[in-house]
Parts: C-alpha cells; sequence; structure tokens
C-alpha cells in the first residue's frame, strides 16, 4: 500500500494541465478519480481500515498527504481554467500559427499607377480634381456643342438639372480636369490626370457606368503634333515593352484639332493577328490630338503664342490588354480567385 501511494504521489506532481485536450473537463476527471465517491482516495481508504494497528499511524499520515496532494492539484487547475477560460479550448498550442491573409493593390490601382509613372519620368506632374462636374468644365469649355450627343442623359449621369442654372453631372471624362489646370495655371502646363469617370451605361463585359481614365496634357510654347507622337511612342513601349509599335488613325473629338486614335501591335501575337487583335494585328487603346485653339481660349490661354497636345485613355482596357482580362465586370466584383492573380504584378 506504501509503494501504491507514493505512486500516485508521484502521477499527481507530474500532471500537467496542458496534456487535457478539453482543460475544464480534464480536471473534473482528476477530481473524479481521486477524490470521488468511488475514487482513489475512498479505495485507499477502506483498504486502510482493514490494517493492523501498529501500521496505520504511518499509513494514516502517507494517504493525508496523497489527499492533499490531490485537493492541491483540483484547486490550482480550477484557478487557472477560471483565470485563462481562453485557453480551454481544443485548440493544439503546439501547431504552428495560421498565415495572416494579406492583401494586395487592385490591378486597376496597379495599372493606373504604372500609367502615372510612366509619365511622370518625362516630367508630367498629377493633377487631381471633383467627380462631381458642371457643364462648362465637362462640355462647353472642351468646345462640346450644344447638341453633342455626349451631353445627353443616355450617355449623362446628372446630378442636377435645374432649369436657367448650369448643368451638374459625374464626370464623363477625365478631360475637364485639363480645363480646370488651364484656367488656374500658366503654361507651361504638364500634368496627368488619374480618376474614375461615370456613363450611364448598361453593365456587360464590355462596358461599365463606372470606370477609370487617365488624362495627360502638355501646353507651352511650340508643342507640336511630332511631340505627341514621340511621347505615345515612349508610352507605348515603356507600357507594353520595347518592341512594340504605334499607328495613329484621324480621328475625332471636339476639344482637339486634328485628333487622332492610336493603336499599337498587338501585344499578343506580336502584329500577326490573333483573336485579341480580332485579326488586325493592332489594338486601339487612347484618343488623342493638339488642344483645339478654342478650349485655349475658353480658358484664357492665348492660342496664338501657345499650343499644345492632349491625350485620354481607358486604365480598365489598359489593363484589359496587358493582362489579358476578359470582362470589365470583373474588376468591381472583388472575386477572391480574380484578385489573387494579380498579386505579384506591383
Ligand atoms: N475624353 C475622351 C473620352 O472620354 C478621351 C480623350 C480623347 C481625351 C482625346 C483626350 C483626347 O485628351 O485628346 O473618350
Amino acid at each position: 500500500m506504501k509503494s501504491e501511494i507514493a505512486k500516485y504521489i508521484e502521477e499527481i506532481r507530474a500532471a500537467r494541465i496542458e496534456e487535457f485536450k478539453d482543460r475544464a473537463a480534464g480536471v473534473e476527471a482528476f477530481r473524479v478519480r481521486f477524490l470521488g465517491r468511488k475514487g482513489i482516495m475512498n479505495e485507499l481508504f477502506e483498504q486502510f481500515k482493514a490494517l493492523p494497528a501498529e501500521q496505520k499511524k504511518e499509513m494514516g499520515q502517507a494517504l493525508n498527504q496523497l489527499k492533499l496532494a490531490a485537493q492541491a492539484k483540483v484547486e490550482e487547475w480550477k484557478n487557472f481554467v477560471e483565470q485563462a477560460p481562453e485557453l480551454n479550448d481544443t485548440h493544439d498550442l503546439t501547431l504552428p500559427a495560421d498565415f495572416l491573409q494579406q492583401g494586395s493593390r487592385h490591378v486597376l490601382s496597379v495599372t493606373m499607377n504604372e500609367i502615372v509613372d510612366i509619365f511622370a519620368r518625362i516630367g508630367f506632374t498629377v493633377e487631381e480634381s471633383v467627380e462631381i462636374e458642371d457643364d462648362w468644365h465637362l462640355f462647353s469649355a472642351l468646345n462640346f456643342p450644344h447638341d453633342h450627343p455626349a451631353r445627353d442623359m443616355q450617355d449623362t449621369f446628372f446630378v442636377e438639372k435645374t432649369e436657367g442654372r448650369q448643368e451638374v453631372a459625374l464626370r464623363t471624362h477625365t478631360s475637364s480636369v485639363q480645363v480646370r489646370v488651364m484656367e488656374n495655371r500658366k503654361p507651361p502646363i504638364r500634368i496627368i490626370a488619374p480618376g474614375r469617370v461615370f456613363r450611364n451605361e448598361a453593365i456587360s463585359a464590355r462596358a461599365h457606368c463606372i470606370f477609370h481614365q487617365v488624362e495627360a496634357l502638355y501646353v507651352d510654347r511650340k508643342v507640336t503634333f511630332a511631340d505627341l507622337k514621340q511621347t505615345l511612342l515612349y508610352f507605348a513601349k515603356e507600357m507594353f515593352g520595347p518592341d512594340t509599335q504605334i499607328r495613329l488613325r484621324p480621328s475625332y473629338f471636339p476639344f482637339t484639332e486634328p485628333s487622332a486614335e492610336m493603336d499599337i501591335s498587338c501585344n499578343i501575337c506580336g502584329g500577326k493577328g490573333c483573336n485579341i487583335c480580332k485579326g488586325t494585328g493592332w489594338l486601339e487603346i487612347l484618343g488623342c490630338g493638339m488642344v483645339d485653339p478654342n478650349v485655349l481660349e475658353a480658358c484664357g490661354i492665348d492660342s496664338k503664342e501657345y499650343t499644345g497636345f492632349a491625350l485620354g485613355m481607358g486604365v480598365e482596357r489598359m489593363a484589359m490588354l496587358k493582362y489579358q482580362v476578359r470582362d470589365l465586370r470583373l474588376y468591381f466584383e472583388n472575386d477572391l480567385r480574380f484578385l489573387h492573380q494579380f498579386d505579384n504584378i506591383v
């Protein structure tokens, strides 16, 4: 009996609460095993009763020691469970910690930053402006005729359309920033204006009511179409790789004269023709032109002294071409499976 008691005392001394998966339940089971009605203590006590009188003193002391040890352990553990209930869960604390899910920049932000960077390297500074714009900055100062379809309800989200007052709308393009800058500053002006724009369009794979544009404007003495072309070629090569070719097609915008649209050689097939470029070898990427003298004058800049070029592009389209995104809606749905594909492009 003596060795049995010694064995139990040793067991109690070595027992560790961390070994229980559920700590509260573990402590209770331990208590019942030693101190419960049919527990070890009571069983030993029964044996004790039958001992010859001369052994009782020594065994009594040993038994008492065992009981105190068991009670002390249960007390200690109960306090521990009460004070740190969060530790009383079924987690294995020896497992490695979960990795924190790390976010990454949205592909549109990355693309926009890249465009801005390319222009910043040749001296363009970033200009930001309001998203709710008046008719003057959106259309009139930019030489839009009064009956131009872009002013139509079908294209423009009007915020305020009060008789006799200037109409106010969500900006339909970042060209409005050109006007704000030219009104407030003397040339030389060399700015890039990234931002959000809004059009009243049905949402589909190829159109959205919210998208992003980057506008560039350069006004100074003797700015020529050759400067525009060289800037475009530089931009295309930086953005899509050194082998990229560009081509300019005559076009029309109210605020530029002459106007052009720029295509780049298809970056997927290298110009041979594929389904992305619809077999033509070329991809249309932006609109541009020489700032119309009417626009310069409307903004208080002498069109006899100064000339300028402007260009504007859609960020969604740039990202589509660069990263082969097939559906515009993906940019706005925030599906992590889509977003995580761009974790490494920053
Ligand atoms: N504002 C035009 C659009 O939203 C894009 C554009 C075309 C901007 C030609 C320009 C430009 O500055 O010169 O479609």
